[in-house]
């Protein structure tokens, strides 16, 4: 795709020459004449380069130079200034320009000016990934992960954040979607208000009605006093409903009138109240066949899935196993007062091997303990729980007792290799790790397993 300038001037006629040899050079052309309108453009839409006149009418580029910059400081600007002075020159560059051509200006000047900017402009956002990929940490606070199936979840996260759009979180059981649904929290305008959690499947039924939407003084037995409920008291914030899947079919309806309407009838109470929350829902149930068998409210999932985030379990994703136990090891060697380096090949090995059902949660614990137990500066294999270290992963291979479906060691070798090549992802340096072998005999075993194949 190429990449596309945005023309600011207020000469329609330098406008249509500018876009004129500006596409036959290959650029895609948006033009205005409104400062206004560029600005908003700009800071909505992913132009390449802004090229500006030095005075749009009785307004100035440099202003406008200087708006942009602080609306999005990734987008460099070029600003034409037609009068060579070398003031109007330094003038520019003082507004955060990248660049400022002379008028009348050759288009292969102008040419080489925008390409200038445009690498500039790839060059930065390349500099931005790798930063985020090496601090394992995207825009989404807290969330560690650098495997490409972990990149695509924070994408998301980061890109949603701040609409305020309904999201749905599943995963299994401690693949982190309470830390999802509080960074989608955290990076919105609703920041400074309140993020109010409740599991749904931890009340009982009439409880959680009246927990959820509040009721009015003597609508039950207990109800002495007239209570709030927890969508308002999320006002101006963001209210997560966990474990929705376990919600029962009559709070299911509650809830979708609520959504559809942005109220809620306090139990008991014969009036509504409008509610300002964001909705979070969050899930480890695999919620589309629930609603498939009547469990689950098809209308309703289709009302909180606007977004949907799905955490993959921690055996997808490669080598994050290791940075995350690295993060654990350093928080719990310094909450346990000890002076830990971090942890050896061998207990590496087996963190990576091992398929944790318990996701991240059954990692941060095994660490916490292994720090605990640990007693020189590194974590070592003894200081694992016992399931990990005793892991056999023969079981991948060998499950089936029908003799004619056994094969050779060397089938065994090429089955088991493979497999470990896609649960690291296809890294071969990990793989060579947990196989125990250097990298080049990894190599040589896999282009031979390869050709013999083809
Ligand atoms: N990517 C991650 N980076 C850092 N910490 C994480 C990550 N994912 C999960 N954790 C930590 O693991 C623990 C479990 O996460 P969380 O409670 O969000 O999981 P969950 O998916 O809600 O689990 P459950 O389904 O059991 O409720 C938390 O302490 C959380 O901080
Ligand atoms: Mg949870």
């Amino acid at each position: 795709m190429s990449p596309t300038i945005l023309v600011v001037d207020d000469d329609e006629d330098i406008l249509v020459e500018l876009e004129r040899t500006l596409s036959k050079r290959g650029y895609s052309v948006t033009t205005t004449t409104s400062p206004d309108i560029a600005l908003g453009r700009a800071t909505s839409e992913d132009f390449g380069v802004v090229l500006s006149d030095l005075r749009i009418g009785a307004r100035s580029g440099i202003d406008l130079c200087e708006r942009i910059r602080a609306a999005c400081p990734a987008v460099p600007v070029i600003v034409m200034t037609g009068f060579g002075t070398m003031e109007a020159a330094v003038e520019t560059l003082r507004a955060g320009a990248f660049d400022f051509v002379t008028k009348p200006f050759s288009p292969a000047h102008l040419d080489l000016s925008l390409r200038r900017a445009l690498d500039h402009r790839a060059l930065s956002r390349e500099v931005r990934s790798l930063r985020s990929r090496i601090d394992g940490q995207s825009g989404a606070r807290g969330i560690l992960g650098r495997s490409d199936a972990m990149g695509e979840v924070l994408e998301v996260v980061g890109r949603v954040a701040a609409t305020g759009a309904t999201v749905l979180v599943t995963g299994e059981s401690g693949t982190g979607k309470e830390l999802v649904a509080r960074a989608l929290h955290d990076a919105s305008p609703r920041a400074k208000g309140p993020f109010v959690a409740v599991n749904c499947a931890a009340l009982p039924d009439a409880l959680l009605e009246s927990e959820l939407f509040g009721h009015a003084k003597g609508a039950f037995t207990d109800a002495k006093t007239t209570k709030k409920g927890l969508f308002l008291e999320a006002t101006g914030g963001t209210l997560f409903l966990d474990e929705i899947g376990e919600m029962p079919l009559t709070t299911q309806a509650k809830l979708l009138r609520a959504l559809e309407d942005r109220k809620v009838r306090p139990v008991g109470a014969n009036h509504e109240v409008a509610f300002d929350a964001r909705i979070v829902t969050a899930t480890n149930r695999d919620i589309e066949s629930r609603a498939a068998e009547g469990t689950f409210r098809e209308d309703l999932l289709f009302r909180i899935n606007v977004v949907h985030v799905e955490l993959p379990p921690l055996r997808a994703r490669g080598d994050d196993v290791l940075l995350l136990a690295k993060v654990f090891v350093r928080k719990f060697a310094e909450r346990h007062g000890k002076a830990l380096m971090g942890m050896t090949d061998d207990v590496e090995r087996r963190l990576l091997a091992y398929p944790w059902p318990g996701n991240v949660r059954e990692l941060q614990n095994a660490i916490e303990r292994a720090v605990a137990l640990a007693r020189g500066d590194l974590v070592v294999a003894d200081d694992l729980p016992k399931r990990i270290n005793d892991h056999a992963p023969a079981d991948i291979l060998v499950s089936g007792t029908d003799p004619t479906e056994l094969c050779s060691l060397e089938e065994v070798e090429r089955r088991y290799i493979a497999k470990v090549m896609e649960i690291v992802g296809g890294s071969k340096s990990e793989a060579a790790k947990i196989l125990g072998l250097d990298r080049s005999t990894l190599y040589r075993k896999v282009e031979k397993y390869r050709s013999d194949s083809s």
